[in-house]
């Protein structure tokens, strides 16, 4: 600890939440240099859906490793390049009736953003993005100027400009009718907002606090876009990959938006790579208009074709439904009577535990660290982290996730 104080720029975060040295993983546990072991119910931000070295993800990426298998091509075809996405056309693409080209930006959420934005400029031609109140897409320029937080707005010293931020249906904006709202917004001449390029979304606004939209509302959302001729781009990068029950996190409306990112879980071992799925007749990039050193890494790309096995399995889907309801039944039947302050959040295996109050932040904060104390690995999330965010791997045995469950009701006994 004393040399990441030394040597670490004081940027660096986790490290101070989780203030143990970690050397070692498996499923839904992760082992500190002391001889600790933690359950992680963190998943290194929605990167492990599948758990920590999934053994037959970490199979395939170790036979790729012995057999010398290209790594780093840029976007060159790669063999598993093009298995990957002919796998995932079959078993993900297709049974879901869409139809999509791949691009393959920089390898993490924040380059698919990024490609996302100017990729709608370019095929609309307009300059402003949508996005919402408690949104974030991540840190580099064009995804912080689509991520709410006034303090990472702050920190990057730039104007960051061309997007408007619409309300959300959460919070104190649950009754308000933020479609209307938009709809006039689009209409009104004098409204002296420009019509955007895209709508930027997440289903569940997970660092937002585990904000979940209602289902009816994105359907609205879709046929608003639709008729203004407004791109529909869904950030599934923390909440796709299987995480509120379904592959895709806009299942369960029913709708389709027209350019889907992709990243975090999606090369099944935690390695970095993202993508975007843009609706076919969308695809207006000229060849290199948007480029990335590490774009379609094959070491990650063996492990999305692994992890994609996992999906061919329809138990596999039925499971994390079983498990879902498992922790809402526990959830709501822990929490429902014990405090108003206390209120639970989420979809499938994504939950929140906000406290409200003034004082919720620091309650939080108890909560999280107590469950540390005791093992647990959590982290906190909403606009004042008041959340405590509940992200167990998506294969998690019951014993753990009870076991993970009690941890963080003793702790919200105790200290709410
Ligand atoms: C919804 C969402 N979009 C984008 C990002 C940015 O991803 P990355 O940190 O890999 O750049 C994140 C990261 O947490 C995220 O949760």
């Amino acid at each position: 600890m004393e040399m990441s104080n030394t040597l670490e720029s004081e940027v660096r975060y986790y490290c101070r939440v989780f203030p143990d040295v970690f050397v070692k993983a498996e499923g839904s546990h992760i082992y500190s240099e002391s001889g600790r072991a933690f359950l992680d119910f963190f998943s290194g931000a929605g990167s492990l859906n599948y758990g920590h070295n999934n053994p037959s993800i970490h199979k395939a990426v170790m036979y790729y490793l012995k057999e010398n298998g290209i790594i780093c091509a840029l976007d060159m075809n790669t063999e598993v390049k093009l298995k990957f996405m002919n796998e995932f056309n079959e078993t993900i693409l297709g049974p879901r009736g869409l139809e999509c080209k791949f691009q393959f930006p920089g390898p993490t959420g924040t380059n698919a953003i990024e490609a996302a934005i100017k990729l709608s400029r370019k095929i609309t031609g307009r300059k402003n993005i949508f996005a919402f109140f408690g949104s974030f897409h991540g840190m580099t320029l064009g995804s912080l100027s689509a991520t709410s937080s006034l303090r990472y707005r702050e920190a990057s010293g730039a104007t960051l400009h061309d997007v408007t931020f619409m309300p959300f249906p959460e919070g104190f904006m649950s009754t308000f009718d933020t479609i209307k709202y938009m709809e006039e917004v689009l209409t009104d001449s004098h409204s002296g907002i420009e019509k955007p390029a895209a709508v930027l979304l997440e289903t569940v606004q997970a660092e937002g606090g585990v904000n979940a939209a209602p289902f009816e509302w994105l359907v609205k959302l879709r046929d608003l876009c639709t008729r203004h001729e407004i791109i529909m781009i869904c950030d599934d990068i923390q909440v796709g990959c299987g995480r509120t029950g379904k592959f895709f996190s806009f299942e369960h409306s029913g709708i389709k938006p027209d350019i889907i990112a992709l990243s975090k879980s999606i090369s099944g071992l935690g390695l970095p790579l993202s993508m975007l799925l843009i609706r076919k007749d969308l695809d207006a990039w000229s060849p290199g208009d948007h480029s990335g050193t590490f774009r379609s890494n094959a070491l990650s790309l063996t492990g999305a074709l692994a992890a994609l096995e996992i999906w061919k399995d329809p138990g596999f889907e039925k499971s994390i439904g079983k498990k879902s309801e498992k922790v809402e039944s526990f959830l709501s039947e822990s929490f429902k009577s014990m405090s108003p302050r206390v209120e639970i959040r989420g979809l499938g295996m994504i939950r929140g535990v906000s406290i409200s109050g003034n004082d919720g932040p620091e309650i939080a904060a108890k909560i999280a660290s107590r469950c540390y104390d005791n093992g647990l690995i959590l982290e906190r999330a909403g606009r004042r982290s008041e959340v405590v965010k509940l992200l167990p791997s998506l294969i998690i045995d019951d014993d753990d996730l009870y076991r993970g469950l009690n941890i963080i009701k003793q702790a919200v006994i105790e200290f709410a």
